[in-house]
């Protein structure tokens, strides 16, 4: 048997040995290419799940799959004759979170171009691509083309990867998640990666949220992922840090669609919940130190309308009506506060769960979305609330959906008797720098 049979690299990382590049890259290219079998690769995963990839490993890995597509270059972008510097976000996915939304036009306010490649929601996290589809007229399909027409001219655009972004990773996620295999930091590591250096940014920051929200509940496992993450990216020659942020509650006062919307335009008029704000300009400020502007204070361009201007010109650049109203729900019912006291805890995977089920997000890849659907909540953490006011409203047009959307609600609200039990805590966590040590496995 040859070295790169995938039988062997099976049982050798069944029993815990190291593949080498060859073996990586030959099972990687050959799973893309239909020569390896899913249950071959299955099998190969599950291993990897319990046995772990060391640093090269998990670098071959990610360098393997990049090498099954296309690598986007955006260095030659230019602007008034000059060279314009990209920088990119990505969150390891969260309840509520909007920050792409506030964030992509802040940072091209400051002529910095923003290429997001984003996805769709699954399960109980919400896709960006799905919140801004609630705009009316406002189009995910753009063409590198365009891409790099938009990035000159507004310098942010969000939208769908093209198919041959890194192939290996929708075959591989797709198979992941029939599996029981999503769950590994080295692959969920590799498959963002992967995607974020071949889509061409020269500097990357990383949200990697921890919490019951999250994909990684503790935050050990996600200093783990975000210190992985950030040396792959070195590794390929993008600026990477990180951020490790709470996902223990939900972001900002909203978690759906349309709603997420409207929370977005609130923080880009200088207003919006106190979280969104504190994490759009945490991450604004490590973006626009990547692109080299470390003394600009990101806070302005929400105050005086410019990161608004730059939303503007955002949507109606990808076929949006920026005036258009958004839609509304047919349905809303409210969920009381129970008793008098404070906020000290609000679930957010119970609060995407719920948006999920009142229609929100899809159960599987290609589902229709609702736009109206999503859930609201009327206090943060750390506030005094009273009994039997508001304290979340459901959005549906399906009113079918509320009862079973209030019974996925039922235990994620805790209210304590004091406002000391909840002193409003800081979203950020943590901060991982470029070049950070790195433990393997
Ligand atoms: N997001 C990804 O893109 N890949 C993973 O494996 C997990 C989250
Ligand atoms: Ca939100």
């Amino acid at each position: 048997m040859s070295r790169t049979d995938p039988v062997g690299i099976i049982t050798a990382k069944r029993d815990g040995a190291d593949l080498d590049d060859e073996q990586i890259r030959s099972v990687i290219a050959g799973y893309t290419a239909g020569t390896v079998a899913p249950e071959q690769m299955s099998a190969l995963l599950m291993a990897i799940v319990w046995r772990g990839l060391t640093r090269r490993e998990t670098a071959t890995w990610t360098r393997s799959m990049i090498d099954t597509g296309v690598r986007l270059d955006f260095s030659d972008l230019r602007r008034d004759g000059r060279p314009l510097p990209t920088v990119d976000k990505h969150s390891t996915g969260g309840v509520g979170d909007t920050v792409t939304l506030t964030l992509t036009p802040l940072i091209a306010s400051h002529g910095v171009a923003v290429p997001q490649l984003s996805g769709r929601g699954l399960g109980h996290t919400g896709g960006t691509l799905d919140k801004l589809e609630s705009i009316p007229g406002w189009r995910a399909d753009v063409d590198v083309d365009e891409m790099r027409a938009l990035l000159e001219r507004t310098g942010a655009v969000v939208c769908a990867a093209t198919a041959d972004l890194v192939p290996a990773d929708r075959l591989l996620y797709a198979l992941r998640d029939v599996t029981g295999t999503v769950a590994s930091v080295p692959l969920i590591a590799a498959s963002i990666m992967s995607k974020k250096i071949a889509e061409g940014t020269s500097a990357l920051v990383l949200d990697v949220k921890a919490g019951s929200g999250a994909f990684m509940t503790s935050l050990d496992d996600a200093r783990r992922l975000a210190e992985i993450m950030v040396a792959l990216g070195g590794d390929s020659g993008v600026r990477t840090s990180a951020l490790i942020t709470d996902m223990s509650a939900p972001l900002g006062r909203s978690a759906g669609n349309a709603v997420e919307v409207a929370e977005a335009l609130e923080v880009l008029a200088g207003g919006g919940p106190a979280d969104m704000v504190e994490l759009t300009l945490a991450l604004a400020a490590e973006m626009l130190d990547a692109a080299g502007l470390s003394d600009v204070d990101p806070a302005e361009h929400l105050a005086d309308g410019r990161a608004m201007d730059s939303w503007r010109a955002m949507i109606a650049g990808q076929g949006g009506d920026p005036d258009a109203p958004l839609p509304t729900p047919r349905h809303t019912h409210d969920v009381l506060v129970a008793a008098d006291g404070v906020l000290t805890g609000l679930d957010a995977l119970a609060v995407g769960e719920a948006a999920w089920l009142l229609g929100a997000g899809r159960s599987r890849p290609g589902d229709a979305v609702s736009s109206t659907a999503g859930v609201t909540w009327h206090a943060g953490i750390g506030d005094p609330v009273r009994r039997g006011a508001p304290l979340l409203t459901l959005h549906t047009d399906d009113e079918e959906t509320i009862d079973a959307a209030v019974r996925a609600l039922s235990d994620a609200v805790t209210i304590g008797e004091r406002a000391d039990t909840a002193a409003p805590r800081s979203r950020i966590l943590d901060r991982v720098a470029p070049g950070g040590t790195v433990r393997t496995r």
